[in-house]
Formats: C-alpha cells, sequence, structure tokens
C-alpha cells in the first residue's frame, strides 16, 4: 500500500519513523517533509488539496495520515469523500465539522456540556456582549482564562491574574481583533488548578485505541515560567496517570466523546487528542485536539511496539476493535531544541553540527532545512526534539541531556529541567 503523510515538524517526524516500520507500505511519500524525515519516506512538495489529490490519484495513494490541525479544520477529509476516486482513501484525521472540536473553543465546550463530559464551566461572548462578557468575569475568581475561539497558533489562550487585565484583553480580542477573526468569539472560563497530561487514542467513531499517555512541558523558562510555547518536552508514561485516574479519563471522557459523537452523528475517524486536568484526581477536559500533540507524539511513539499501519487499515470499516496495540514499557522522554529567542522572534539558518554524533537516541528534525552547502539548518522555533527511552525518568532523561550536549547550533535553547518535577 502507498501512504501520504502532511507535515513537516516533530510531531509527524514520529509518525513518519513509525508508518516507516510498518511491512504493510510499498511507497511511503511525505509533504512537505524535512530533512531528517527523508531517511523514512519519499518527501514532496504539495501545495493545497488539489496538488494532494492529484498526487494521490496520480501515485495510488491508499491511505492519507495529516498531522496538522489546520488542513483538517479546512476540510481535508471532506475534499477526500465528496471526490469518486478519493473517497476510496483511508484518511487519518477528521472531517471539518469533527475538527471544530479543536477549530472552535465554543463548539468544544457545548459539545462537552451536551455529553456530560467534566469541563471548567464557562460563557462565550462576542463584540456585541462585551458588557456581560465584564459581569461573567466578576462572577470568577481570579486567575481569569480567556481564549479566542478559533485556531490561533496555540497562542489564542490567555491567563490573568487582575481583573482589569482580564477586561482589557477582552476588549482586545473583541474590539481589536487581537487574535484575528479567531477572537471574533470569546471563551471565558473558570480557571482550574491541577496538573496537566495528554492523554491520546485513535478511533474509528466507534471503537478507540488508547495510546499511551505523556506530559508535555509548556513554558518557555525552567520551572515553567515564561511564555507559553508549542511544549519543551514530554515525558510517557506519567506517573500520576495511574489506573484509578486512567479508568475515570476512559469512563468519563473518552467514552463519553465517542458516545457523544455518534449520538450527534459526528463522523470522527483519527487522532483525538484529550489535554486534561487532573484536579485532585478527576480528570477535566482543558480542549480537544484533532490530531497527536507534539512534543508529545515523539515519546509517545517511541514507546509503541505494534505496526501503526495495520491500526489506521482497519479505521475505514470500523474495525479498529481488532487492533492489539503493544506498548513497551520503557519511559520515553524527549527534549526539545530551540533557536534562541523564540516563542518570540529569533533568527534562523543556523548550522547544525554533532547530530552523527547520537547514541542510543533518536532524534527528531521539526525547524530545520538543507542549504545551498547541502549542511543541516535551522528553520524554526523549535528546531529538534531529542528521545530516549530508559527504565525509569531519571536514565532516560540522562541519555537525552548526554546525547544534548553533541549537538550545537549558534543560541541553541532548551530546557535542563523537563521531566524534574516527575522524579
Ligand atoms: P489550551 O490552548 O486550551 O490548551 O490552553 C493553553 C493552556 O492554558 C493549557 O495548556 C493550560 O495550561 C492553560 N489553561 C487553559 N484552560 C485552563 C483552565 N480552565 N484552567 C487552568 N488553566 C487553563
Ligand atoms: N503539545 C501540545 C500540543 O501539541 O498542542
Amino acid at each position: 500500500m502507498n501512504i501520504l503523510l502532511l507535515g513537516s515538524g516533530g510531531r509527524e517526524s514520529a509518525l513518519a519513523r513509525v508508518i516507516a516500520k510498518s511491512n504493510l507500505i510499498d511507497r511511503f511519500f511525505i509533504s512537505p517533509g524535512n530533512p531528517g524525515m527523508k531517511q523514512y519516506g519519499e518527501c514532496v512538495s504539495l501545495d493545497g488539496f488539489a496538488q494532494i489529490g492529484d498526487f494521490c490519484k496520480n501515485n495510488e495513494i491508499k491511505m492519507l495520515v495529516v498531522g496538522p490541525e489546520q488542513p483538517l479544520v479546512d476540510g481535508i477529509s471532506d475534499y477526500f469523500s465528496n471526490d469518486n476516486i478519493l473517497k476510496e482513501v483511508t484518511v487519518i484525521g477528521p472531517d471539518g465539522r469533527a475538527a471544530q472540536l479543536e477549530g472552535s473553543k465554543d463548539f468544544s465546550k457545548e459539545f462537552m456540556f451536551r455529553n456530560n463530559i467534566p469541563t471548567a464551566k464557562y460563557k462565550t461572548f462576542t463584540a456585541q456582549t462585551i458588557a456581560e462578557g465584564k459581569q461573567f468575569l466578576r462572577t470568577l475568581k481570579a486567575p481569569y482564562v480567556l481564549k479566542a475561539d478559533g485556531l490561533a497558533a496555540g497562542k489564542g489562550v490567555l491567563i490573568l491574574n487582575s481583573l482589569e487585565e482580564a477586561e482589557t484583553e477582552l476588549e482586545d480580542m473583541l474590539n481589536n481583533e487581537k487574535f484575528g477573526a479567531a477572537s471574533s468569539k470569546v471563551v471565558i472560563e473558570e480557571y482550574l488548578s491541577g496538573i496537566e497530561c495528554s492523554v491520546f487514542v485513535l478511533t474509528d467513531g466507534k471503537n478507540y485505541v488508547l495510546l499511551p499517555e505523556a506530559k508535555d512541558y509548556k513554558r518557555i523558562g525552567e520551572g515553567d515560567t515564561g511564555l507559553n510555547t508549542g511544549g519543551m518536552g514530554s515525558i510517557s508514561p506519567v506517573p500520576f496517570c495511574d489506573e484509578a485516574f486512567m479508568q475515570k479519563v476512559r469512563t468519563n471522557v473518552i467514552d463519553r466523546t465517542i458516545n457523544g459523537l455518534q449520538r450527534e452523528g459526528i463522523h470522527y475517524q483519527g487522532f483525538i487528542f484529550f489535554g486534561l486536568m487532573n484536579v485532585y484526581g478527576e480528570p477535566y477536559v482543558i480542549e480537544y485536539n484533532v490530531r497527536m500533540g507534539d512534543p508529545e507524539s515523539e515519546s509517545v511513539f517511541a514507546r509503541l511496539d505494534s505496526d501503526i499501519v495495520e491500526a489506521f487499515s482497519l479505521v475505514k470499516q470500523q474495525r479498529l476493535d481488532e487492533y492489539k496495540i503493544r506498548i513497551n514499557k520503557m519511559t520515553a522522554a524527549t527534549v526539545m531544541l530551540c533557536s534562541g529567542g523564540y516563542p518570540e522572534s529569533y533568527e534562523k539558518g543556523k548550522v547544525i553540527n554533532g547530530l552523527d554524533k547520537l547514541t542510543d537516541a533518536i532524534v527528531y528534525h521539526a525547524g530545520t532545512k538543507e542549504n545551498d552547502n547541502k549542511e543541516i539548518v535551522t528553520s524554526g522555533g523549535r528546531v529538534l526534539a531529542v528521545t530516549c527511552l530508559g527504565d525509569n525518568i531519571t536514565s532516560a532523561l540522562n541519555k537525552c541531556y548526554e546525547n544534548i550536549d553533541k549537538i550545537t547550533f549558534d543560541k541553541m535553547y532548551y530546557r535542563k529541567d523537563i521531566g524534574k518535577d516527575l522524579i
């Protein structure tokens, strides 16, 4: 079978690595991919749904795996199902309506409330209802959580300590389009205090396979300080996600989500990423994503011992219950190497050295490209993810940091405290 994977980051590198291991594939294409992904498949440059569709027709692609959320929210899955030939392709990723679970915070909160899925209480406001929004803020306690309704490249959530700041930001989002059209609606919600974790399933709309959970480190600075980023590192498994907690996650969160989707006639096939807050042992959903996490995927897929393509191939016929997932018991740790300055402005084009010196580590490219001299250079904020397996968190982390010592590029930055809070 021929497969096409869409994306170019660390998450897609991790997906590409496990897809490439499958015995079920003949040709494996990645668009656009990155220099590090060339070891897994053939990188091709395709622009827009029409080009992707034509490529699939011309290359007998039987499976399309969509890494990032944007094409899903934009309806790539619908584009395929509405075409007489492309509808035969298995698309791993939900249709545009189902992708609203990530594409609209208001949609996802309404869905959670309708389906009795534990989440923070909230209300949604527009420019016409700013006064009511301010009124609602006064009924809440600090800190205040304001979320742009739409996709805002991971930047649309503000957590504010004072009522005044919250009111000012609410106005900025609604009146001044602080996050563009994404903040034409704003969700204000109750602050949940607890510890976060990420839980992932692959679903065919009826059955699901539970993947390993992970913890992500979102802030740029050590000790979880400073600006939010896409994620600076991850650990899997997560010690506090014990059997009792995971049982509640399955019953109160995953089952209710899958049942709710079915009941509401929302056909979902693909990954669901549950961003959870563990509040005194009770899981609350902070957000849904309609894709895998990054840098969670790097750790999660490093622990997968069964064939992911076999799972994908059961999705279209809703036979995922036949898949026997095998997870290894090792601990995976991932540390992201970033361009100095990220998540604010940073320089690109820095030559990366030492990639050939790593031992017992996976290095996933996240933001790299090849320059005219065929050198690997930085091309993004998050540049490389280094993932290692160990018998426990400490040994996995030690291996990560030993390997990182061999990698250099100008202004390289990474957090030295990934996973320390879990030891
Ligand atoms: P989101 O994009 O919805 O995942 O939000 C980004 C981050 O903001 C989350 O990872 C949390 O750290 C934080 N956050 C979002 N909603 C809440 C909430 N209701 N209470 C506490 N923290 C939150
Ligand atoms: N690491 C969080 C995310 O992928 O959204």
